[in-house]
């Protein structure tokens, strides 16, 4: 589909003017071409192809098993459905970690074959290596702090980040580290709201919260949980716009009975 060169796009220039002007930015995932044209459309300022997708898209408990080159299959996806926000794409688990040549081969492999616009990875201090040789080589780069769920494992839980005096500190200190190293933006997961206000109010850059309260320059919930696809996970920090779960049960309940019942097709629902 060619682009369309009327629309504005959306880019990290427009997120920092956005957060210069006190206007809160939009983020939502996807991880389709069919999802992605919809929220373009509706007009979000970001798409975020989340490693997220390893849990809503494939069924797994964690964002761990998802693979490099399944995220360059869903960001792809996602990419033809655009025409004007910025598109983010997360690094997964793995394909940064260990090094700083691996974190820009992968960072470079998502640009090169998908057409997104910047990545996301999951940490401070740890990564800032990384994060600075992929900025170096021109990709934008959003930071990810709080509660990071590649790390699962090493936390065991999903609860609260930062609530202690120590893990506070440290998450300060990474998103000035962050900030210095030329990231465009951070994500804030589920940590106190205070102390994302504190963040959003001592970083020039936006903050992006999910479960960080109402200071972050912006927000950003997963589809699944915003539409009610996933009725599942309701945490106190989810607001859910819609109950597809339910309409599309009753809507294929519904089409189930009209088969059975030879109601479907009709007369004018055949050639
Ligand atoms: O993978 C994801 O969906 C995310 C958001 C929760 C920020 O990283």
């Amino acid at each position: 589909m060619p682009p369309n060169k009327e629309v504005k796009k959306v880019t990290t220039n427009t997120l920092q003017k956005m957060k210069s002007a006190g206007e809160k930015i939009s983020m939502i995932t996807a991880y389709d071409f069919s999802f992605a044209k919809i929220f373009d459309a509706a007009g979000v300022d970001v798409v975020l192809v989340g490693d997220s997708a390893s849990n809503v898209m494939a069924g797994h408990e964690t964002t761990l098993p998802i693979t490099l080159d399944q995220m360059i299959y869903h960001a792809s996806s996602v990419i033809r459905g655009i025409d004007r926000c910025l598109v983010v794409v997360d690094l997964p688990f793995g394909s940064y970690q260990s090094n700083s040549d691996i974190a820009l081969a992968s960072a470079v492999r998502i640009m090169k074959e998908t057409g997104a616009h910047a990545v996301k990875l999951e940490g401070g201090e740890e990564v800032l290596e990384s994060v600075g040789r992929i900025i170096s080589a021109g990709v934008p780069v959003m930071g990810h702090l709080g509660l990071t769920p590649q790390s699962i494992y090493k936390f065991g839980t999903y609860a609260v980040r930062a609530q202690t005096e120590p893990e506070a500190n440290k998450l300060k200190k990474d998103a000035k580290l962050l900030e210095k190293a030329g990231c465009f933006a951070i994500v804030l997961e589920k940590i106190p709201a205070n102390l994302a206000k504190e963040v959003s109010e001592s970083v020039r850059i936006p903050t992006i919260g999910i479960g960080a309260g109402k200071y972050c320059d912006g927000q950003v919930l997963v589809m699944h949980d915003m539409l009610g696809i996933n009725t599942e996970f309701k945490p106190r920090f989810l607001r859910q716009y819609l109950n597809i779960h339910d309409q599309a049960t009753k809507a294929v309940r519904q089409y189930i009975k009209d088969v059975k019942s030879k109601d479907f097709p009709n007369e004018q629902e055949q050639y």
